[in-house]
């Protein structure tokens, strides 16, 4: 018999590329149980109602709020979040550039700028300053980083088309 009270799910899903296995309240977000059931504070909650993008991680490779999102629609999808963009101790390209262009103040709306360019950069390596901006309108910050985080996104993608095009050369020859 399944004892477990009506108003507490389980979920299954990925996160990172871990399974992970949950059981929660039908009305937790996936913000809170990715800060506070995974230990995952990369993830930021600002406004906690849709209004400033710091909560952004991917779900299935789309940009979202997770803060607007139930953990319990999550089973058996994709999650991503900030502490997944490094590869073997590695930071992502986009992680570099935002040191390299100086794109980062207070920090607490980043990770969700990060996550929001990572799914455009994931749709195209070409992308136009507009198509930047677009990305990013939903994600505020205080600190008025916004030129300097184009700038950055912009050559990120720069190099991650040269990283793909010296893969291709290397498989040619
Ligand atoms: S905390 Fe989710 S949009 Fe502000
Ligand atoms: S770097 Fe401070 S809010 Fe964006």
């Amino acid at each position: 018999m399944n004892d477990t009270p009506r108003s507490v799910k389980q979920v299954g899903f990925t996160v990172n590329g871990q399974a992970v296995a949950l059981e929660v309240a039908a009305r937790r977000t996936l913000a809170e149980a990715l800060r506070e059931d995974l230990g995952l504070t990369g993830t930021k909650v600002g406004c906690n109602r849709a209004e400033c993008g710091s909560c952004t991680v991917l779900v299935d490779g789309r940009a979202v709020f997770a803060c607007t999102m139930q953990v319990v629609e999550m089973g058996g999808r994709q999650v991503t979040t900030v502490e997944g963009l490094a590869c073997h101790g590695e930071l992502h390209p986009l992680q570099e550039a935002f040191i390299e262009h100086d794109a980062v103040q207070c920090g607490i709306c980043i990770p969700g700028i990060l996550m929001a360019l990572k799914a455009l950069l994931d749709r195209t390596l070409d992308p136009t300053e507009d198509e930047v901006k677009h990305a990013v309108a939903g994600n505020l910050c205080r600190c008025g980083t916004y030129p300097n985080t184009v700038k950055a996104t912009l050559a990120a993608a720069r190099a991650l088309r040269d990283d793909a095009e010296a893969t291709i050369a290397r498989g040619s020859r």
